[in-house]
């Protein structure tokens, strides 16, 4: 199968986690895969095994998505490498977990900078490009202009969780910024969603779900009716939404809630 042949793929967080996982299930499908990622083995890593298992091509960039100059130059050159970027996925992520009145200024602002404005710096670059694009093609209708995806990662704590003011803060905003950029650039044929995933087992989750000998594991494994997730329950959802069976969406937020319904 190679329904995302021909299509260019801009992951950032790619290197580890859903991020790779969704990588790898873009290259599976013949699509041009470039990943950006602050962590270089990793993201080599990906962008190798991307190749192995069926991209057209693949590229990794080391950056960092708070700094704006870093993210430009990485959509530029993937611009020039792969011919365009067709299709956004806003992976980097990070937690720095405190209550209230402990949560240090500094973590504060690092977990805005790389969740909050570093989603906002890619879709920036993304859009800007897209946008000169269609002026160049003249005034066509919507579903002339090519057809192009943003897929951002918020989290079911948007609704708020215990210990996460700044991470929560930051994937609610994640929510607006995605409602904000769908309605601003369907008009150049760009659809827009967000998903929030509820806990899933990766290098960013490791730390919680091993302290306490498991104690943390243990109440989630309680509170989520099908369990702790796998990358793979997230990408397929990500695919979906990059995919020709969701032609007709926009805007949607979608909870990946392993069947627990309100709060993580
Ligand atoms: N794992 C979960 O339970 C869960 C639940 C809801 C939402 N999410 C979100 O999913 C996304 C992926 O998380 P994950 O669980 O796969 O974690 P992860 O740690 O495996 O992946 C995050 C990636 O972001 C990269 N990154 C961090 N800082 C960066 C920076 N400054 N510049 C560029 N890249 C940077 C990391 O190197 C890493 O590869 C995140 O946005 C996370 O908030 C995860």
């Amino acid at each position: 199968m190679e329904k995302f042949k021909g299509k260019s793929v801009f992951l950032t967080g790619g290197s580890t986690g859903i991020g790779r996982q969704t990588a790898l299930d873009f290259a599976r499908e013949g699509a041009m895969v470039t990943i950006f990622d602050i962590n270089e083995s990793g993201g080599t890593q990906t962008a190798e095994d991307c190749k192995a298992v069926g991209a057209e091509k693949s590229l990794f960039i080391k950056g960092d998505i708070s700094n704006f100059e870093s993210v430009d130059g990485a959509i530029q050159k993937a611009f020039d490498e792969m011919g365009a970027v067709d299709i956004l996925v806003n992976s980097a992520g990070v937690l720095r977990d405190a209550m209230i009145h402990k949560l240090e200024e500094k973590n504060w602002d690092f977990v805005i900078a790389i969740n909050l404005k570093g989603t906002f710096l890619a879709i920036q670059a993304c859009a800007k490009r897209w946008i000169e694009k269609c002026k160049e093609m003249g005034n066509l209708n919507t579903m002339e202009y090519p057809d192009r995806r943003i897929i951002n990662i918020s989290s079911m704590a948007a609704n708020g969780n215990i210990g996460q003011m700044n991470y929560s803060a930051s994937k609610a905003g994640v929510i607006g910024m995605t409602l904000t950029a769908a309605k601003e650039l369907v008009r150049y044929n760009v659809r827009t969603h967000a998903v929030q995933p509820t806990m899933v087992a990766t290098p960013l989750t490791e730390e919680l779900l091993t302290k306490q000998e498991g104690k943390f594991k243990e109440m989630y494994e309680g509170r989520i009716p099908f369990g702790i997730g796998k990358p793979s329950y997230i990408s397929e959802v990500i695919l979906f939404l990059a995919g020709p069976e969701s032609i007709f969406m926009n805007g949607n937020i979608i909870p990946i809630n392993g069947g627990k319904l309100g709060d993580l």
